[in-house]
């Protein structure tokens, strides 16, 4: 066989790549689903640079998200993070971890949606109350009754966050596990099935 026509060992990351091009992988879903710890380690099994939209967006702002709350609201907050995301898609291909409120605007949606792949990371309540109450720096859950809030934003969202292109069961398992089936699923979704499967009429052939 010329060499030419030596077939190139093919990865399911190197298969994901080719087919992205200049697209991104943007994961949505509610905080506390672990966008930023899944996307850090996509991005790095697939050797894309890894943005976080609040890192960003705190940069630019030159504060911290409760401090862009406490002094300018939610509206000004959303503003900003609307203007980041469209910033960041444009340099993409990139893995992208957005805060949970992104999502929820349409202007947005389709910005990811003509430039990138999009994962909901979808986790049940409890998971997320779990892992919310680790951290004191949402400014969404400082109110009287943080599950309550928690509760009503699923409510909200969830409807929005099923438009995203692939859902995946965020759970307590460790986050490699999460990050292998973010891979096996975005390459069904660009490429198709896996090569190694043989074809549905050689397995009827052969049953
Ligand atoms: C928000 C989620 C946060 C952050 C901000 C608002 C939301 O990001 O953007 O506090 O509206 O759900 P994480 O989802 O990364 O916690």
């Amino acid at each position: 066989m010329p060499d030419a026509a030596l077939p190139i060992a093919a990865s399911p990351e190197t298969d994901i790549l080719s087919a992205l091009g200049a697209r991104s992988i943007v994961l949505v879903g509610m905080m506390g689903v672990g966008k930023s710890t899944v996307g850090r380690r996509l991005a790095a099994r697939l050797k894309l640079p890894f943005v976080d939209a609040d890192t960003e967006i705190e940069a630019a702002a030159g504060m911290t998200i409760p401090e862009i709350f406490e002094r300018h609201g939610e509206p000004h907050f959303r503003d900003g993070e609307a203007r980041v995301i469209a910033r960041l898609l444009d340099g993409g291909p990139l893995v992208l971890a957005t805060g949970g409120g992104a999502f929820m605007r349409e202007e947005t949606r389709n910005r990811i949606a003509a430039k990138a792949i999009s994962i909901w990371l979808k986790a049940d309540h409890d998971v997320i109350m779990r892992r919310v109450r680790r951290r004191a720096d949402r400014p969404l859950l400082q109110t009287a009754d943080p599950e309550g809030t928690v509760m009503r934003l699923l409510t909200e969202r969830e409807p929005v966050y099923r438009n995203a292109d692939l859902t995946i069961a965020s759970r307590d398992v460790p986050h490699d596990k999460i990050v292998e089936e973010c891979i096996e699923t975005l390459r069904v979704h660009l490429c198709g099935e896996p090569a190694s499967k043989p074809p549905a009429d050689v397995v009827s052939a052969v049953r």
